[in-house]
């Protein structure tokens, strides 16, 4: 087994600038080091790992730990661990058996049949969203009028977080996704996020409202539990994780169907079609870099190379998810591939909690689309869209769109 030394000289995640494609020197990295020692944009070294099965490994293997406060966890940013210094872990930097009862508190809220009963609630959302943009001038950004909207007032409602907040903690998250926020900037984002929710949480601890967090206080209250500063860090994660990411994918896939119009024609013509198509989407896209890092907690064989205990690991889903033995033509968007094996949503124990929901309101949202704005376009050239090429949740900015 080889211990390669630090070596490369490049930061790895790449900045994404196209929409349509993650970079190709991650294909020659999967072909001939799927497991290399690279510099962090926050200024660490790690290992990332390319292959798809490689990637799955390192999410379901125990020892690899998700706790993001350790000294050896890839940094994507400057001075990322000290902005968690002295909170509580969230679930998703939580290992068992600590994250096996957390998650298996919530777990309740996602289930298919939860998620299915919230279904109507979002039709409405979106149908507000799309009478608006239908009511008002044209061209429209369409990141602003659904894409960012309708998970976020979903979020909200579900939480119980009052949404006329939502500048407040948009901005707030924003800044923490991005890896060129500053120190300050980014500690004073999380410190304020932080801060809102856990005054709200006191409320819902005092009111125990028929809401996520209500139900979570009365659960703990009732088993005599109560946890204030854990429920806090829940808050904090669901609602980040719950409308940064499935934003991204609504301007990402309607950006990606309108390209490719006999994708959005097969989805208009048959909505069996849509939640295939999203799975590929999810695939095709994997926007999510920078949340499937680990560290050793014991030395670990890993493709033949030794990672030792104490060393951080980035299983790019990216990369993962464009690994030609398991997906043919991997950089083709093909709705009919049948791309259920992806990554997108992690693997193992930390899987997305939030999957079904964010199926759910991409599927929703794009069979409105095709039937309330048929012919529906984007008002700009793609080379003109903007990307967030720095985030370590890829999506775009702004998508101009006309009908
Ligand atoms: C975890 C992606 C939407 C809540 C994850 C992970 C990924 C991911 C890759 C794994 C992180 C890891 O391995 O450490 C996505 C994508 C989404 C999405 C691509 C949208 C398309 C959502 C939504 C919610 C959510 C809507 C909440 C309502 C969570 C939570 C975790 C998580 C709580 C941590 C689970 C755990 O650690 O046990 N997500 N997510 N996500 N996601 Fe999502």
């Amino acid at each position: 087994m080889a211990h390669q030394a630090a070596s490369a000289t490049t930061t790895y995640p790449k900045p994404r600038t196209c929409p349509f494609s993650v970079d190709p020197e991650y294909a020659q990295l999967r072909a001939e080091q799927p497991v290399v020692q690279v510099q962090t944009p926050g200024g660490s070294t790690a290992w990332l790992v390319t292959r798809h099965d490689l990637v799955r490994q390192v999410l379901s293997d125990p020892r690899f730990s998700s706790d993001r406060r350790s000294p050896g966890f890839p940094r994507l940013a400057e001075n990322q661990q000290s902005v968690l210094q002295g909170l509580p872990p969230s679930l998703i930097g939580m290992n068992p058996p600590e994250h096996t009862r957390a998650r298996r508190a919530v777990l309740g809220e996602f289930t298919v049949r939860r998620i299915d009963s919230l279904r109507p609630r979002i039709q409405q959302i979106v149908d507000d969203c799309i009478d608006a943009m239908l009511a008002g001038p044209r061209p429209v950004d369409l990141v602003s009028a659904l894409a960012l909207p309708v998970p976020s007032l979903v979020i909200c409602e579900l939480l119980g977080v009052p949404y006329d907040d939502h500048e407040f903690f948009q901005t707030r998250s924003s800044k923490l996704v991005h890896r060129s926020t500053p120190f300050d900037e980014r500690l004073r984002a999380s410190r304020e996020l932080r801060s809102y929710l856990d005054e709200l949480v006191s409320v819902k601890e005092r009111e125990l409202p028929d809401d996520l967090l209500g139900r979570q206080a009365r659960k703990q209250r009732d088993a005599g539990e109560a946890d204030h500063e854990t429920l806090v860090s829940t808050a904090v994660l669901l609602l980040l994780a719950g409308h940064e990411t499935t934003a991204n994918m609504i301007s990402l896939g309607t950006l990606a169907l309108l390209e490719n119009p006999e994708h959005w024609a097969a989805i208009a013509a048959d909505p069996a079609k849509t939640l295939p198509a999203i799975e590929e989407l999810l695939r095709y896209f994997s926007i999510v870099e920078g949340a499937t890092s680990r560290v050793a907690l014991e030395d670990v064989e890993l493709g033949g190379v030794l990672v030792r205990e104490g060393e951080g690991v980035m299983a790019l889903v990216s990369a993962a998810n464009h690994d030609p033995e398991v997906f043919e033509r991997p950089d083709e968007l093909d709705i009919d591939r049948g791309a259920r094996h992806h990554v997108a949503f992690g693997f193992g124990p930390h899987q997305c909690l939030g999957q079904n929901l964010a199926r759910a309101e991409l599927q929703i949202v794009f069979d409105t689309l095709v039937r309330r704005i048929p012919d529906l376009r984007p008002a700009v050239p793609v080379a003109e869209v903007p990307v967030k090429s720095e985030a370590t949740v890829f999506g775009l900015y702004e998508l101009p769109v006309t009908w």
